[in-house]
């Protein structure tokens, strides 16, 4: 199968290049290689092994019409990720992520290019899923400042103020983005499914969870927890978890989630909706703390120790992990690296280059 990847020379991107090249397909890469994700202008990360690679912006319409020759298969991963650096940068994130996504369905539909696989995102769920002992399963709104500084991490039920129990989100949970990266997130899959109908296209979104491995950019304002505490044990300092580190995430292998990739990529018809987007949550379905993390990465390191601060973000969610059940037993994909496993290879695994 031939693969347009967007998004290619990016950490997951080139990621799903080797495993679509280890599977007998013909990639190609599209990415703008933007300084956010590759800062060393002068010498830009080079894209993966394997696959024709183009230099351009998915917003550049005629670019990916040409990109589209002979193509199969879309697999978009081109995004800006992370929180940013204040909302002064919710233009540049709706601009990528979301016009970005329109010119590629639009671009697709020319083409007839008629297959789609989303990076989608776990973080249009907002807080995860919980329940209250009393009033059963409830959403909790964003956590007030005034508790967050007393140390009061976990969410209250709203009807009676005890502390919840965090429990596993499905695909079905109502959406709840909250911050401007989420919205955009979410609107892709609107746009897919919005594209799906119009052209009776195929779409899945894959939820990614908390992705880490190697090749994960160093800390910069768009990188995740894992690459933070790694890139702090590099320059021999204790990685600092905010909170009690009692926040609960899943952490997904960057491998696990290449593979999901190709299985979605190679579905059969019959498993994956016509005129539809169908989303994926993609975990381990094996959640750890923040804290449980740093410690294991630090561990695997040699130190130093990790530090809980105390500290925090407003917006920050406390407990987001899902059920992946769905992938697995539609898609038949399952992660092959285990926590332990793979956090002991991070901490010596090479970062890419950070801001
Ligand atoms: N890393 C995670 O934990 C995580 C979790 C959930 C979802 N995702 C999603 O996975 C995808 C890949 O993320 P990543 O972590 O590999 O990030 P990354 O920054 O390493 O890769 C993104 C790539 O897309 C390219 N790009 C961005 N905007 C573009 C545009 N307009 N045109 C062409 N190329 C563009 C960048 O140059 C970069 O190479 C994103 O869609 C992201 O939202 C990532
Ligand atoms: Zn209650």
């Amino acid at each position: 199968m031939r693969v347009l990847v967007t998004g290619g020379a990016g950490f997951i991107g080139s990621h799903i290049v080797t495993a679509l090249v280890e599977h007998g397909h013909e990639p190609v890469v599209l990415d703008a290689l933007l300084p956010a994700a590759h800062p060393t202008a002068a010498h830009p990360d080079p894209p993966s092994a394997g696959g024709e690679w183009i230099h351009a912006d998915v917003r550049d319409r005629g670019a990916v019409v040409a990109a589209l020759r002979g193509v199969d298969a879309v697999c978009h991963q081109a995004a800006m990720v992370g929180l940013g650096k204040d909302f002064a940068d919710a233009p540049a994130y709706v601009g990528c992520n979301d016009l970005g996504t329109a010119v590629l369905l639009a671009a697709m539909a020319e083409c007839g290019v008629r297959e789609l696989v989303l990076a989608g995102s776990m973080v249009v769920y907002g807080e995860g899923r919980y329940d209250c002992p009393r009033h059963g399963r409830v959403r909790p709104g964003p956590r007030a400042e005034a508790d967050l500084a007393a140390g009061r991490f976990d969410p209250r039920c709203p009807e009676c103020g005890t502390p919840l129990r965090p429990g596993l989100v499905g695909e079905d949970a109502p959406a709840d983005p909250r911050n401007v990266y989420a919205t955009t997130k979410l609107a892709q899959e609107h746009l897919a499914a919005a594209w799906a109908r119009a052209v009776g296209g195929r779409a899945v979104s894959l939820r990614y969870h908390n992705v880490y491995g190697p090749g994960m950019p160093r800390d910069t304002p768009y990188a995740g927890v894992a690459s933070f505490f790694r890139s702090a044990l590099a320059r021999g300092e204790a990685p600092t978890v905010f909170e009690d580190g009692g926040q609960r995430r899943d952490f997904i292998h960057v491998r696990d989630v290449a593979a999901a990739n190709v299985a979605a990529l190679e579905a059969a018809p019959e498993v994956v909706a016509p005129s539809a987007l169908t989303a994926y949550n993609t975990g381990s379905d094996d959640p750890h703390t923040v804290g449980e993390m740093a410690m294991a990465l630090a561990t695997a390191f040699g130190g130093p120790a990790p530090v809980v601060t105390g500290g925090y973000r407003l917006g920050d969610v406390r407990h987001i992990t899902a059920s992946s059940r769905r992938i697995r037993e539609r898609l038949g994909w399952r992660p092959a690296v285990s926590f332990h496993e793979g956090m002991t290879e991070f901490a010596h695994a090479p970062q890419r280059a950070g801001v």
